[in-house]
This record gives structure tokens, C-alpha cells and sequence, in this order.
């Protein structure tokens, strides 16, 4: 199986969890691309769900598939949320964004009971940081901000080089939410609790892509088939 098909395996094995009636949370990236068309199938075969989308592409992607879309506005709680990741560490905490989405991401997973992590295996990993984290910010003050992450990051660990991330037009590339995103090349994160809370603390970023004790299951998809991992208790 090549890595998509690993997604696919993935999301196939995560849509066994969705029940009728479910408010489900639709994650963002080529992987919840997976499961969003999976629902849609089961949607249009008389599935009875309604969803929140982690972002305007994966609004479309919903629409498309026929999946009644609603808005956390209206449906504050959801049962469940499948969403994707950059890397999969220890005690399924996660790195997201690196498709920009990881605001929306991370507000729709702290409104579900549940989150499923779906990726194929390259995602799973020892230590986190080999992928660059993605840290929302404001425009505002963009150098000021960048200094105080770096101060930020460097209390906690050895720092690493900031890059504010470009669309393929050469402009900083713009979050649905308006935002720009530093991507921060840290190599390693020891103390990923430590760091998430360093980073929420710096005035200027929005949020950073450390998903600490949101995800309940991993389910990878590897060459030989699915794989599932189950994270620690969480209180939610
Ligand atoms: C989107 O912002 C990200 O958090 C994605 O969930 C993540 O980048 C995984 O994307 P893929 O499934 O495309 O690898």
C-alpha cells in the first residue's frame, strides 16, 4: 500500500466509529479528504449525521459530498472528530497545521468527546519536531511577536530558525481566520506540554499547532493494514 492508500485504509477504519445522528468535527488535509468522501458515501447511501468543518476547503469538499453542514455556533458540542496530523508523538500528542488549518482544527477537537487521529505511518513518531510547528499570529507587529516566540521557545528548549510561510504567489500565506503562520524548525520537542504553554503566553500568536490531550485514538495505516493506537485517559 503507498502512503494514500494507507490514508484510505485509515479513514475507512475511523468512519466504523460514526453512529446516526452524530455531530461530527470534519478535519482538514489530504487524509480527512479521505474520510470526508467515506462519510459523504454512507450520507448519501441515508446516513443521518450533521458536521463542522475545520476549514473553507473542507467545507466544499462536505458540500460536494452532500453532508449537511451546521456551525459550532448552532451545534456547540460534537460527538466526534476525525482530523488528521503532521506528526503523531507520544501519548498521541499531535503537530497540526501544516495545511494552515490548525485554528479551526484545534477549536472543533476541544468542542468534540471525541477525537480519532487518521494517518498513514510516516505520521507516527518517537519524539515530535522533525516537522516544523506551525504558530498562528497576528500580522501586527509580525517582528516583535517573532522575537518574543523565540524568547519564549528558547526558555523551554533550544530554539530553532522561524519562517513565515509563503503561498505559492510569494505573499505570506493567509489562514481562513486571516492569520499568518510561523513555522518554527525546532528538530526536537522534549517537552511539548511546557513548550504549548510558553507559546500561548506570547501576545501575538493566535495558537500554535501542539495538540496536547485532545486525541482519544490513533488509527494508522500501515503496509501490512490498520493499525490503532489508544492515547491516555482524558478527563473530557
Ligand atoms: C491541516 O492544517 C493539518 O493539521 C493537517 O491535518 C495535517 O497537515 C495533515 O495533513 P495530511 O493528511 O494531508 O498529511
Amino acid at each position: 500500500m503507498n502512503a494514500d492508500a494507507q490514508k484510505r485504509a485509515a479513514a475507512a477504519r475511523a468512519v466504523e466509529f460514526v453512529r446516526p445522528g452524530m455531530r461530527l468535527g470534519l478535519g482538514t488535509g489530504s487524509t480527512a479528504r479521505h474520510f470526508v468522501e467515506l462519510v459523504g458515501e454512507r450520507v448519501r447511501s441515508g446516513l443521518n449525521i450533521v458536521a463542522v468543518s475545520t476549514s473553507e476547503t473542507t467545507s466544499a469538499d462536505a458540500k460536494r459530498c452532500r453532508i449537511t453542514l451546521t456551525t459550532l455556533d448552532q451545534t456547540p458540542e460534537l460527538d466526534l472528530t476525525v482530523d488528521g496530523a503532521d506528526e503523531i508523538g507520544p501519548d498521541l500528542c499531535l503537530i497540526k497545521g501544516g495545511g494552515g488549518a490548525l485554528l479551526r482544527e484545534k477549536i472543533v477537537a476541544a468542542a468534540s468527546a471525541r477525537m480519532i487521529v487518521i494517518a498513514d505511518r510516516s505520521k507516527l513518531v518517537s519524539t515530535l519536531g522533525q516537522f516544523p510547528l506551525p504558530i498562528e499570529v497576528v500580522s501586527f507587529g509580525l517582528a516583535a511577536t517573532q522575537r518574543a516566540i523565540e524568547k519564549a521557545i528558547g526558555a523551554i528548549q533550544r530554539p530553532g530558525p522561524l519562517t513565515l510561510r509563503r503561498g505559492k504567489d510569494g505573499h505570506a500565506f493567509v489562514t481562513d481566520g486571516g492569520h499568518w503562520i510561523l513555522d518554527a524548525a525546532l528538530g526536537r520537542v522534549d517537552e511539548p506540554a511546557a513548550l504549548a504553554h510558553a507559546l500561548s503566553g506570547v501576545p501575538g500568536v493566535v495558537e500554535h499547532g501542539l495538540f496536547i490531550g485532545l486525541a482519544h485514538m490513533a488509527i494508522i495505516g500501515g503496509p501490512d493494514g490498520v493499525e490503532i493506537v489508544r492515547g491516555p485517559e482524558i478527563s473530557s
